[in-house]
């Protein structure tokens, strides 16, 4: 079956080449891309006024399966995926059971695999339910397939056992997915420490909480030699490490969330806890510097931390409601509407910052749009402006700080191995 895509305009950061083009898929690979390619195809998606991409991969996805399937499962997930116009996502462990042995990495893949709208990665835990104190099965999650290792909703508190977890890391060449939290240091804070903590009565979570691991992580990552990737960077002093361990020749990398480029602990309203997450808002300057380091490539990924929840769940108020907000489906308006027209990225850089960087840290032969390749893109409309409603949402969680923005950029299709998985 022949799929052309017509009329957009190509962006492919794997040359840097942004072309007005049409693309023809042919059994789930980039057959052709071509100016006014004359051929007669059983499936056309018009793309004028559209950017054809690669289709994104975002690094930091909560499915919640097993476990939690009142949350999300791989299917609601998977549909919320495609709907944000991703093609690969990679699946946190933090499920119940934890991902920690290869057999619940195989049911996630096996699931996702019937599913099969986009692909999913599912990373291990660094150690046996996550509670910090014995390695999990590395080696045989690594034979099932794991892209990746990340003790995701929690730092791995002892340095030691994170070191051998890095050294594994290392020998079997996947990344550490660092989620950067000194656990003593948070002391009860559920808001970041500032004023607006004092405002809504609640105990703060101060920048340190994230800098100190963040700098432990890069040092233990030097020693190890392991490839290092910072989740959720959302303080000044991650940027400006990360700055400094680039330009020593550290192998680090790192991701940024919409929500910490768009908002500020000022945006909370008075005890909503859409605006709960963890790492959590934080001030002006913070995002200033999360912004400059997306534009300078500090930062190289925009990643969502997807994390659903229930109403009900969320309804406990700021204090004792979980940390974390819906993602997929907001990413992509929300990079045009913050980064791209204000003229902090380029379309490349967006490109580059949602195919390219992650397809390149996790390894993948993807997140470029090029003759031979996979056929895993999206058409993106930049102009169309819409109103932000989660009852759109294809995800179980509603759970949104973003409900009501305007916004502009829509993804209009995901292409997957080839298959339209999602069309508007
Ligand atoms: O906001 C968050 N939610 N941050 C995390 O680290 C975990 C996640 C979750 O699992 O809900
Ligand atoms: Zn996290
Ligand atoms: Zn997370």
């Amino acid at each position: 079956m022949l799929l052309l895509i017509k009329n957009g305009t190509v962006i492919n950061p794997g040359d840097q080449t942004q072309a007005e083009a049409d693309v023809l898929v042919e059994d789930g690979m980039i057959k052709k891309i071509g100016a006014a390619l004359p051929v007669k195809a059983e499936r056309v998606i018009d793309a004028a006024g559209c950017y054809v991409m690669p289709g994104f991969i975002d690094m930091h996805v909560h499915l919640r399966d097993p476990g939690q399937e009142y949350k999300e499962t791989v299917e609601t997930g998977l549909r919320a995926a495609v709907h944000g116009g991703f093609t690969t996502i990679v699946a946190m462990p933090n499920t119940k059971p934890i991902v920690d042995n290869p057999d619940v990495v195989r049911y996630v893949h096996n699931k996702a695999q019937d599913i099969g709208l986009a692909h999913v990665l599912q990373a291990g835990a660094m150690t046996r339910g996550e509670r910090g104190e014995e390695l999990s099965d590395i080696e045989g999650m690594v034979e099932a397939g794991i892209p990746a290792l990340s003790e995701d909703g929690k730092s791995v508190m002892n340095a030691q056992l994170c070191r051998e977890a890095m050294t594994l890391a290392m020998k079997y060449d996947i990344p550490v997915l660092a989620h950067c939290e000194d656990r003593n240091l948070v002391n009860g804070g559920v808001v970041n420490e500032d004023g607006n903590a004092q405002r809504l009565g609640l105990k703060g979570i101060a920048n340190s909480v994230e800098d100190v691991i963040a700098a432990r992580d890069m040092i233990l990552a030097r020693e190890t030699g392991a490839a290092l990737h910072l989740c959720h960077c959302s303080t000044k002093g991650s940027v400006q490490m990360l700055r400094f361990a680039k330009q020593v020749g550290l192998r680090v990398t790192a991701e940024v969330c919409p929500h910490h480029f768009t908002l500020t602990s000022s945006d909370i309203p008075e005890d909503d806890a859409n605006y709960k997450m963890n790492p959590p808002l934080r001030t002006q300057e913070d995002v200033d510097a999360l912004k400059e380091g997306l534009r300078d490539g500090a930062i190289d990924v925009i990643a969502t931390d997807h994390a659903p929840h229930t109403a009900i769940e969320k309804g406990e108020g700021l204090k004792h409601a979980p940390f974390g907000i819906a993602g997929l489906e907001t990413v992509a308006s929300l990079v045009m509407t913050e980064l791209v027209e204000p003229g902090y990225l380029t379309m490349m850089q967006m490109a580059e910052k949602m195919s390219y960087n992650p397809a390149k840290i996790l390894g993948l032969d993807r997140g470029v749009a090029e003759e031979g390749k996979p056929a895993d893109l999206v058409v993106f409309d930049p102009q169309r402006e819409y109103v932000i409603n989660p009852a759109d949402f294809y995800s179980k969680g509603k759970n949104t700080p973003f409900a009501g923005r305007k916004v502009r950029g829509m993804v209009m299709a995901t292409v997957v191995d080839g298959r339209v998985v999602y069309e508007r």
